[in-house]
């Protein structure tokens, strides 16, 4: 069973996984130095523990103990308790879901291993917004798609702005980060994938006549410029979701990563 300690003080060194989580340079060497990820709200908290991931410790208003008690009875990590101020003046912010906990990363498998039972995977390159990959891996979850490959530079799933947003689904989605940019979707088609480059581009094939296959990946790119020429050749297809005639001439040249991941993924599933 957890222990419950009372903390008043924002500059207590036990405290220091929790420091200003919205300091992006200082979380991603934070976290890489020490193997850890922040879980943020109950539901996150329990399905990341349910993910495996041991916890190092909790942090939290007293209000949270209670809904979280059988979470807490099967962790020895402690659980520090303070007042909302504390946990803000150490968070940076003021957390609305109340609870925090910091939890162990755990070692990723490789690509060939997470795409082995996989039918239907999505291969994210180089996306910088954590929030979109979060929202990537709800969309991946609630669709049925079986795998994520992230391209090496691809966001942090594990970044606290993913795990809340795909609220928990990067525990439930299987994924792997490629060691190499450049070889890495060979591996996929020597796999057996059929790779679909999505892409906006006016001369890629209309998603409803894209071609198929028993395994097929679906390819997205960065939010800026989109998927990069190697990838774009390297793929089978290059593949699009009709936008509004229209569109264009408006400013509107793509539809958000998240969007088409989501569009591109339900027709993927139901075959539409
Ligand atoms: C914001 S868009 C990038 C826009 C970039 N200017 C381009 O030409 O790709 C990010 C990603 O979303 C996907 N995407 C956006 N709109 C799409 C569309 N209409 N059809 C297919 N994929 C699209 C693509 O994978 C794209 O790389």
């Amino acid at each position: 069973m957890a222990s419950l300690v009372p903390v008043a003080d924002p500059a207590d060194p036990r405290l220091a996984d929790y420091t200003r989580l919205r300091d992006v340079n200082l979380r991603k060497s934070l976290e890489a130095e020490h193997g850890l990820f922040i879980a943020e709200g109950e539901k996150v908290i329990r399905r990341a523990l349910g993910g495996g991931h041991p916890a190092r410790s909790f942090l939290m208003a007293r209000r949270w103990v209670e809904p979280l008690a059988d979470a807490l009875a099967g962790t020895d990590a402690p659980v520090y308790v303070a007042d909302d101020a504390v946990v803000e003046a150490v968070a940076g912010f003021p957390v609305h879901r109340g609870a925090l906990a910091s939890l162990a990363r755990l070692p990723l498998p490789d690509v060939a291993s997470v795409v082995a039972g996989a039918r239907r995977v999505l291969v994210l390159e180089d996306l910088v917004d954590h929030a979109n990959v979060g929202a990537i891996f709800r969309c991946a979850a609630a669709l049925g798609v079986d795998a994520v490959v992230l391209s090496p530079r691809c966001a942090d799933p594990l970044y606290r702005r993913s795990v809340k947003v795909s609220m928990g689904a990067v525990f439930a989605v299987p994924y792997a980060r490629m060691a190499s940019w450049r070889d890495g979707l060979a591996l996929l088609r020597g796999a057996g994938f059929t790779l679909l480059a999505l892409t906006p581009d006016a001369a890629a094939v209309p998603l409803d006549r894209a071609p198929s296959g028993e395994r097929v990946a679906l390819l997205l790119g960065t939010e800026g410029d989109g998927l990069t020429s190697h990838w774009l050749a390297e793929a089978d297809a290059p593949v699009r979701i009709p936008m509004d005639p229209g569109a264009l001439a408006g400013g509107v040249d793509s539809l958000n990563v998240v969007a088409a991941a989501a569009i591109a993924c339900y027709a993927l599933v139901t075959g539409s």
